[in-house]
């Protein structure tokens, strides 16, 4: 297994389980799974409606002595609702609670986008909170807070462009350890990955196996598959491995971490066993030549007619 290093030693696992779409009744048995068979970092979020079942997974495995607390490395995120400064401790200590952990591993700004406290999902102009009514610095400065105070060892950002984070980091001495964006084949973003390691910023790979149970609503009628994509199927078979296994490898020689998402048992194993596989120069120069800058999760969601929010990704 590899591992991406922090400033003060720690060290988070290359490869963790992606929990976003992982149903009730699932998700709990997916983690224990996962963390049997040697997976020892989970990554999380509030709006993932799981946490609680994940927490009963975890207790679990802790109690039966499998796993040592410190030995997992558990991620979480700031929903976009609890952007406030008064909001963001008090959401960190509910998925504390509801994870039943005294402390994270890492924490997250989901979204560089912030609404009013009470909306869950916004639909109008009316639910989103300005850039001058909810600045980042000032929900980045409880993220730090929160650090300080030990809930948290380590803290970063979700979806923030070049852009967004050369705008924090020129109002912050202390910045994002960790940027966890959408990254595989179709979505290389080459440029962001050479500014945050520039910046001394971590990478994690989100939908790195192209999100395919994402609901109906947030696909495009006549989305890619990188599954079924012929370059990456002829590179898995060459090395008698599967596609997934090949697109997580490929995220992990890049550098980044990476979450594949799977309550299946088999798939599960099969995504940590992408270890084994050795991807050559000439496997890297056709993936290269896939890059359609391509997104699965386009942020539409968050755009309303009139909103600070337009240009999530500053592509536009
Ligand atoms: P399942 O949970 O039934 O295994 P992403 O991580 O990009 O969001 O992708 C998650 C999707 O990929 C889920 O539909 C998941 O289904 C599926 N998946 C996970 N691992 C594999 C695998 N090894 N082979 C094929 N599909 C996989």
């Amino acid at each position: 297994m590899k591992y991406l290093n922090f400033k003060n030693g720690n060290k988070m696992p290359s490869i963790g389980l992606g929990t976003w779409k992982s149903d009730k009744g699932e998700v709990g048995k997916a983690v224990k799974i996962a963390i049997k068979n040697g997976y020892r970092h989970i990554d999380c979020a509030a709006v993932y409606g799981n946490e609680a079942e994940i927490g009963e997974a975890l207790s679990e495995v802790l109690k039966e002595g499998i796993i040592k607390r410190e030995d997992l490395w558990i991620t979480s995120k700031l929903w976009n609702n609890a952007h406030k400064s008064e909001d963001v401790i008090p959401a960190l200590k509910q998925t504390l609670k509801d994870l039943q952990l005294d402390y994270l591993d890492l924490y997250l700004i989901h979204w560089p986008v912030a609404f009013k406290p009470d909306v869950a999902n916004p639909e109008k102009d009316e639910d989103f909170l300005s850039l001058e009514e909810a600045p980042i610095i000032d929900t980045w400065n409880k993220m730090l807070e929160a650090k300080k105070e030990g809930l948290t060892r380590h803290v970063g950002v979700s979806n923030f462009s070049a852009t967004k984070l050369k705008d924090l980091l020129s109002k912050t001495e202390d910045g994002p350890e960790v940027n966890q964006v959408e990254l595989h084949p179709y979505l290389q973003q080459n440029s962001l990955i050479e500014f945050c390691s520039k910046n001394g910023i971590h990478l994690t790979a989100y939908s790195p196996l192209g999100s395919g149970d994402r609901v109906d609503a947030m696909k495009a009628a006549d989305e890619p598959s990188l599954l079924e994509n012929k370059v990456i199927q002829k590179i898995a078979n060459k090395h008698g491995a599967s596609p997934a296994q090949v697109l997580i490898n490929w995220n992990t020689l890049r550098g980044t971490a990476v979450i594949p998402k799977s309550t299946n048992e088999g798939r599960i194993i099969e995504n940590m066993e992408s270890t084994g596989v050795n991807l050559d120069e000439e496997d890297l120069k056709q993936i290269a030549s896939l890059d359609e800058h391509f997104r699965y999760v386009t942020g539409e969601f968050f755009v309303t007619k009139g909103n600070s929010y337009s240009d999530i990704y500053d592509e536009q």
